[in-house]
């Protein structure tokens, strides 16, 4: 099984970027621990990561990504502003799951609402850097059914 996982804008900066909201583990530790923790899932589980702080990045990179079986989905601040990530993951029919490690619905009113999670199949948040690993339990369950 392969999974895609990307990451959006400031993510690259954690571990200093607001560890107070946002923990203090960096990017890397946290795809390091989604590997590890794959293993009691499953061995055959497949990641490629992906990071990027553009928009338009992020979509060139769902379009050419079709021969994945599930995305997992950090938008960061996209979350809350682009229908391109969320027509981008419609274009290619992937089971997708939208991640935060904070939980979006318990901040600022600007942080309710999410365009991109219309895309996914599910959407974990609130759990730090564990967010990831209930998102992959879950979707691996998904793409299973
Ligand atoms: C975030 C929540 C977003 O509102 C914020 O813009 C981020 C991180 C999270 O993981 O909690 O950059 O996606």
């Amino acid at each position: 099984m392969k999974i895609l996982v990307i990451n959006g804008p400031n993510l690259n900066m954690l571990g200093t970027r607001e560890p107070e909201i946002y923990g203090s583990t960096t990017l890397n530790d946290i795809n390091q621990e989604l590997v590890e923790y794959s293993k009691t899932i499953s061995n055959e589980i497949e990641f490629e990561f992906f990071q990027s702080n553009h928009e338009g990045d992020i979509v060139d990179k769902i379009q050419i990504s079709r021969d994945f079986d599930g995305l997992i989905i950090n938008p960061a601040a996209y979350t809350h502003t682009s229908v391109a990530i969320a027509d981008a993951i419609k274009s290619i029919n992937i089971k997708a799951v939208e991640v935060h490690l904070s939980n979006p619905n318990a901040r600022e009113e600007f942080r309710k609402t999410s365009y991109t999670s219309t895309s996914c199949v599910g959407v974990v948040a609130g759990f730090g850097k564990n967010s990831y690993k209930l998102a992959l339990l879950g979707l691996y369950n998904k793409i299973n059914e």
